[in-house]
């Protein structure tokens, strides 16, 4: 992990990443954009259960991040195909991040095409998933973009890292079933 100054996660459920990252560097401070009100209230009481000052959750999405440059660190763990317009979301990542700063993006391993997911032997729990949860979040909005659980192929997030944006990309990526981690430095 890089000495991080400011760090970020987006699609920041309550679960026990970002509460775990922020009392093992207790001098970074720590932001976590959430869409839905109840995950944000969970996370914000998580925060003050285990006492921690530099961590700030914040009741907004991932397409309202403002384009400082502040981040050195910005994590997405299984929530970009959860997205309505995670192309969107993924070009504010981009404006947020600070010169030297990295984006380490999990997600869940898939292919591009229908025959290399049947390939898959957890492929149908995978889009049963994606019915029941993922694209119902995903196609929620008008346009959604509806990736869903197995939606989000390494090939399509490495078109949105080359996207334009105030910086440069090089990336490097890593397969590990049953996800995919894809960390990208500026
Ligand atoms: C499958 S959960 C993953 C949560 C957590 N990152 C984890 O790994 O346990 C996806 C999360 O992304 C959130 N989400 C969906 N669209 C979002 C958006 N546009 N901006 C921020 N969060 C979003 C959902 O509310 C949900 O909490």
């Amino acid at each position: 992990m890089p000495k991080a100054r400011s760090w970020l996660m987006l699609g920041a459920a309550p679960r026990f990443a970002l509460t775990t990252l922020a009392e093992a560097y207790p001098r970074s401070t720590f932001h976590g954009y959430e869409l839905s009100r109840l995950a944000v209230e969970r996370a914000r009481a998580r925060v003050l259960d285990a006492g921690l000052t530099n961590v700030e959750i914040f009741d907004r999405r991932a397409e309202e991040l403002p384009g400082r440059g502040d981040y050195s660190l910005v994590l997405t763990f299984d929530c970009l195909h959860d997205m309505t317009r995670p192309d969107a979301a993924a070009a504010a990542i981009r404006r947020a991040l600070a010169e030297d700063g990295t984006w380490l993006v999990k997600e869940i391993r898939c292919d591009d095409t229908w025959a290399g997911n049947r390939r898959n032997p957890d492929a149908g729990m995978f889009l049963g998933f994606s019915i029941a949860s993922c694209m119902s979040s995903a196609l929620s909005e008008p346009d959604g973009a509806g990736l869903g659980t197995i939606g989000l192929p390494r090939e399509r997030l490495s078109s949105w890292r080359t996207m334009p944006a105030s910086h440069g990309s090089r990336s490097t990526t890593s397969m590990t079933p049953p996800t995919s981690t894809t960390k990208s430095n500026p």
